[in-house]
């Protein structure tokens, strides 16, 4: 498919289907629309009064023009009120549009939507990413794909210029997010420990970055005996991944992105109960795809800042072999964990991958898990926690998130909590009362982190999404990959 920028009238492009976008309420026809409407003879607006179309955001509608038009279809988008306009808005409405033309077998398709804040490329870049994103499709484990293909080959996006460059960060970050989808939504017997590391080897040849990968006794000698402890029940070796991008020039900044990279999650010993979601716990790497998905774009996209990847990778698995509940463990910093839930695996993990990212001197630190149903049950399946030690790192990322479109909210970090880990016997226990669950989570991770500025971003919910919605189709998200690249890329 060739997403292409351009500044030809769109008046007089032909092709299969032309995209329009309404604001709301704003659908009476003026100017270049009105000669339109002439040209087709008067199509657009018997569309516009047939579909009763008012512009609201998410809606649209579509129609053959008749005769020997040089256009065959008409497609009306809504962008919702023009004050809301955001990047997104375009993401959303190119989402819209792309979906519509493949169902209506288009091969070329124009598109005529506002320019955001007079930024040609990032308006170029959110409608390119819109499109590819919608029209992604995952068959590799069909033997017969039951949704035919796009037909979509050329996309012209009008009223922005050339905009090569634009189209190709924005297919480079989504090869990312594409990368991350196919991790997650890849099943436990084909994405384990040792496939997971593979795919980051792969990335690193291909992509040009350092890899390190920890085997079990290296991990021992480290003294990671809380990510071992999860390990212990697998019959896969235990994976520990370090990538490193590091720009030609000096870096600006040090940056590490830790990930949760549980290639199955059944719970341990307090195995999940049927129904408790055990069904979709391959999906519990999802911070660690997101990881390597942002490794893959960032390789790419190459700003002159150095970042590490990390990502602990392991199953929780059941056997003769598995951490009993009540077991002491002693992480690498040496802080003692009395695991009273062998479920709450991926903080375990996750203690020794922040003691090892803190250890190489970065100046800021990301983890990404997919933590706790607490958090989904705080902020539903859309919403990602954001936990933060640094109010300026905090911020960061919302900005990031915000142009790209994928949603935080900010918890607060309650160290009174605190006390709900507390151990008769150890440091501190994995897990404290239900009540407020993400937040004891975050909180336990916090006793891994000495003074680097940090985040905790709770992906439970937005990795997975159970139907089709904006950007996303359903299964496996993809999140929050954008998110993380506009922050390396704006550090
Ligand atoms: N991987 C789960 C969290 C999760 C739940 C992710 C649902 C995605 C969807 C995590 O390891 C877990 O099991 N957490 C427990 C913690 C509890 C034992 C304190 C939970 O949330 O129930
Ligand atoms: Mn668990
Ligand atoms: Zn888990």
């Amino acid at each position: 498919m060739d997403i292409r920028g351009t500044d030809t009238p769109w008046l007089d492009w032909s092709g299969d289907a032309i995209a329009l976008g309404f604001f709301e309420n704003e659908t009476a026809l003026t100017g270049e629309l009105t000669q339109l409407d002439e040209k087709t003879g008067g199509t657009l607006s018997e569309l516009i009064a047939e579909a009763e179309f008012e512009g609201k955001a998410g809606s649209s509608a579509v129609t053959r023009i008749g005769g020997n038009s040089p256009l065959r279809k008409l497609i009306v988008v809504g962008l919702g009120k023009a004050d809301d306009l955001t990047l997104n808005t375009l993401r959303l409405g190119a989402a819209t549009v792309a979906r519509l033309g493949k169902k209506e077998k288009v091969k070329s398709l124009g598109i005529k939507f506002p320019v955001v804040n007079n930024d040609a490329a990032a308006t170029t870049a959110a409608i390119a990413e819109g499109i590819i994103l919608s029209l992604h499709q995952d068959n590799r484990f069909k033997s017969e794909p039951e949704d035919k293909p796009s037909k979509l080959e050329t996309v012209d996006i009008f009223g922005v210029g050339e905009q090569s460059e634009a189209v190709k960060q924005a297919q480079t970050v989504c090869s990312g997010v594409i990368l991350a989808r196919e991790l997650v939504a890849a099943p436990a017997n084909a994405i384990n420990p040792v496939t997971f590391a593979e795919t980051a080897q792969e990335i690193a040849r291909d992509y040009n970055l350092a890899i390190e990968i920890l085997e079990q006794d290296q991990c021992e000698a480290r003294g990671m005996g809380a990510f071992l402890g999860v390990a212990k029940a697998s019959d896969l070796p235990p994976k520990f991944i370090h990538m490193t991008y590091q720009p030609s020039g000096t870096p600006k900044r040090k940056l590490a992105i830790v990930g949760k990279s549980l290639t199955f999650d059944s719970g341990g010993l307090n195995l999940k109960v049927s129904g408790s979601g055990i069904e979709t716990m391959k999906m519990d790497m999802g911070g660690g795809a997101a990881t390597l998905g942002a490794a893959k774009a960032i390789a790419q996209l190459k700003p002159d800042v150095e970042v590490h990847f990390i990502c602990a990778a392991t199953e929780n698995m059941i056997s003769g072999k598995a951490m009993h509940p009540g077991d002491i463990l002693t992480a690498s910093n040496g802080k003692t964990i009395e695991v009273n839930n062998t479920d709450a695996e991926g903080r375990l993990t996750l203690a020794d991958a922040l003691v090892f990212a803190e250890q190489l001197d970065v100046d800021a630190i990301v983890d990404l898990a997919t933590l706790t149903g607490a958090c989904i049950v705080a902020l539903g399946d859309n919403i990602s926690g954001l936990w933060s030690t640094n109010e300026t790192l905090a911020a960061e990322i919302k900005t990031a998130s915000e142009a790209a479109g994928e949603k935080f909210w900010a918890m607060p970090m309650e160290e009174k909590y605190f006390e709900g880990l507390k151990s008769p016997i150890a440091d501190m226990k994995n897990t404290g009362p239900r009540a407020g669950g993400s937040i004891t989570a975050a909180l336990f991770l916090k006793q891994f982190i000495k003074e680097t500025p940090w985040a905790h971003l709770d992906v439970a919910g937005p990795v997975w999404a159970d139907k089709e919605q904006g950007v996303n189709n359903a299964g496996a998200t993809g999140f929050p990959v954008r998110t993380l690249v506009n922050w390396v890329l704006n550090s």
